[in-house]
Order: structure tokens, then C-alpha cells, then sequence
């Protein structure tokens, strides 16, 4: 944790493979299924407030947005993960984090983001995002990469099961590539 903080301060981002146990990944797979197949997923939106709009040609995923009071036992263990998070950036980078407003998403075959940055034009909350990757055995073909621009340059991320990623909300400009399978992924971000 103490190393994500000090590469987060340094360069604004961090990647971290297998951050979470491949047992922990699969029950939070099978629960988000579950969720999913209850319908309880929506179109997500683009903006905040009266800016909220479904905006399908921006993006075309779908999400469910949890609760750490609500948790049931698995995802509370992904709750553990985030606070201890918390900790270790409040504690590295002094950025006075408090709330973590968190979601599953799943982007169908075709799905896709455009290019965006994570804070809103008029509310500035969101200091850190934070994206956990639940997909099993994604090959480079199945496409759904997160892609970050620095300046003139990219990289692309695949969706690896078990793969973090995070990054300063205000800076970064991404984007998720088209997917050619169903990506499915639990995405958040840091407050303050
Ligand atoms: C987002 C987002 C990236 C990803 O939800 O804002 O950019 O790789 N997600 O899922
Ligand atoms: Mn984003």
C-alpha cells in the first residue's frame, strides 16, 4: 500500500498486477454476476447533477454502485482493500481522502469510453480513481484496454483479473477501447 502511495506521488498513476488473491477475485466475479443477473445494473451517466446524463455514444457500460454499509461478505473485503488504500495515501501524500464512492461496471461486447478525465467541470471531489479488473484469461484480441495519455504518448492497460490501477482524478486524460467480450471491472474513487 505504502508503495502504490509513492508512485502515485511520483507519477501520478500506478499499476499493481495481482493486487487481490485470484480466490477473492473469483467470488467478487461470481457476486458481481449475480448482482448483474438480478437486473440490478443501469446505464451509467456522464456528468453530475443536472449534467447527468446516459450518454451511449460516450460510454456504453453498465453499472451497479455499492455501499460499504450494505456489504455483504465479499464485498466487504474489497472495502477493506479500499480503506486500507485510504490509509496509505492519507498517510504518503497528506490528500486528506474521506469518502470512496465505488461501482461494478460491465462493458457489453462492442462497449467502450471515451476519452474523459474522472473530476467534474464544477465539483472537483474526486481526488484518486481506483479500477480492479475481473476478467480471466483476456487475451490482447478481446481488445477493452484502458489506453492513458502523457502528453504526446499512450499506454494501454489490459483488464487483467486482478490487476489496480490508479491515478490522480484531475490529471489524467483515458479512455477504455472497444471491447470484444464482456469487460467487467469495479471502479471507484477517493473524496475529500
Ligand atoms: C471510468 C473509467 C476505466 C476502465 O469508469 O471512469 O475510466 O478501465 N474506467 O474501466
Ligand atoms: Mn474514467
Amino acid at each position: 500500500m505504502e508503495a502504490i502511495a509513492a508512485s502515485l506521488g511520483d507519477t501520478g498513476v500506478c499499476i499493481v498486477p495481482n493486487f487481490l488473491s485470484v480466490e477473492l477475485i473469483k467470488s467478487v466475479r461470481l457476486d458481481l454476476k449475480a448482482i448483474k443477473k438480478s437486473g440490478q445494473f443501469t446505464s451509467a451517466g456522464t456528468g453530475q447533477g443536472q449534467g447527468h446524463q446516459v450518454r451511449h455514444l460516450i460510454r456504453s457500460d453498465q453499472v451497479y454502485w455499492l455501499e460499504e454499509i450494505l456489504a455483504n461478505l465479499i464485498q466487504q473485503q474489497l472495502w477493506d482493500q479500499i480503506n486500507a488504500l485510504k490509509q496509505a495515501l492519507n498517510r504518503g501524500l497528506y490528500l486528506g481522502l474521506r469518502d470512496f464512492e465505488g461501482h461494478y461496471a460491465s462493458y457489453p461486447k462492442g462497449g467502450f469510453y471515451k476519452k474523459h478525465i474522472d473530476s467534474f467541470q464544477h465539483d472537483q471531489k474526486r481526488m484518486v480513481s481506483v479500477i480492479i479488473y475481473l476478467n480471466r484469461n483476456w487475451q490482447s484480441k478481446d481488445g477493452g484496454q484502458l489506453r492513458m495519455y502523457a502528453a504526446d504518448q499512450h499506454t494501454d492497460i489490459a483488464p487483467l483479473a486482478g490487476t489496480l490501477v490508479c491515478f490522480l482524478s484531475h490529471e489524467l486524460v483515458h479512455e477504455v477501447l472497444q471491447s470484444h467480450k464482456t469487460r467487467l471491472s469495479f471502479s471507484g474513487w477517493f473524496k475529500n
